[in-house]
């Protein structure tokens, strides 16, 4: 089983598309996954249906583990959509801000995860657009990072900054940490800017950027405000076909 971070400091690049839609093409390959929502904006969470706040949440168990007490995620895992999902919070803000003085606090998710870990095949984390110390606990807890990157407008400088900030916690807080590789999103290849922005990605970071180009399809976004993913709105559109052709790159790279 692996844990994969979907980050990249970059905001509305595809990370929480590619979190929702990548695992729905897993779990149509028979293999099964479960989804975190770590980003305080919670747009995961609210793309898969749960729009409440939760009586007890994400952030409790930050609380609890950053207080020495036993706890874990299982009890919150919602299967509303039919994606097992642990939804975010409004809270989660706070959590940064408490965790500041806490020992061994880039460790929690670590925690919060170890007994979940083997009653997966896949636990995909989507990560808020910073590198803040939930991204921190994400990528401690994780074996791969997948780095999704519009194709409209590459942050080549962003995305180095990104990659010392790997090195760092790769170095310091989680040796196994790898790198799985670049998604382009939106992508349109008869845009001239697309086509700049992966040749410049390729010369920087060659194999490490997936053959599977995610396209521009407005279905993507109307199975998000449906609060289902791709799968469960239109299985035959071009995001459904994209997203089950990057799965299978996935399973090859993994
Ligand atoms: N391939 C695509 N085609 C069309 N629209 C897309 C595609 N991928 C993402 N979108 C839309 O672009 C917007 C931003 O995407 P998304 O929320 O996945 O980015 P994000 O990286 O998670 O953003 P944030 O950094 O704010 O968390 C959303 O409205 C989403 O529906
Ligand atoms: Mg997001």
């Amino acid at each position: 089983m692996s844990i994969i971070s979907i980050a990249i400091q970059k905001g509305g690049s595809g990370k929480t598309t590619t979190a929702i839609n990548l695992p729905a093409a897993l779990q149509q390959m028979g293999h099964s996954v479960l989804l975190v929502d770590l980003d305080p904006q919670a747009n995961l969470t609210q793309a898969l249906g749960i729009l409440e706040e939760p009586d007890r949440s994400i952030y409790d168990v930050f609380r609890e583990i950053a207080a020495g007490k036993q706890s874990d995620l299982s009890s919150l895992i919602e299967v509303r959509s039919g994606l097992p999902l642990i939804p975010a919070s409004l809270e989660l803000a706070g959590a940064e801000i408490e965790l500041v003085s806490i020992y061994g606090r880039e460790q929690i998710m670590t925690r919060m995860l170890k007994p979940l870990r083997d009653k997966y095949d896949f636990i995909f984390i989507d990560c808020p657009p910073a590198i803040s110390m939930l991204t921190v606990n994400a990528l401690v807890a994780s074996d791969y990072v997948l780095m999704p990157l519009q194709a409209e407008f590459l942050p080549l400088k962003g995305v180095k900054s990104f990659m010392r900030h790997f090195e760092n916690i790769k170095r310091d807080l989680n040796p196994d940490l790898q790198i799985l590789g670049f998604v382009l999103t939106k992508y349109d290849r008869r845009k001239t800017m697309n086509r700049n922005v992966l040749d410049t990605l390729m010369e920087t970071y060659g194999d490490k950027v997936f053959n599977t180009r995610v396209r521009t399809n407005i279905s993507l976004a109307q199975a998000q405000e449906q609060g289902v993913d791709v799968y469960n709105y239109d299985r035959s559109c071009n995001g459904a076909l994209d997203y089950l052709e990057l799965a299978r790159e996935f399973l090859k790279r993994i």
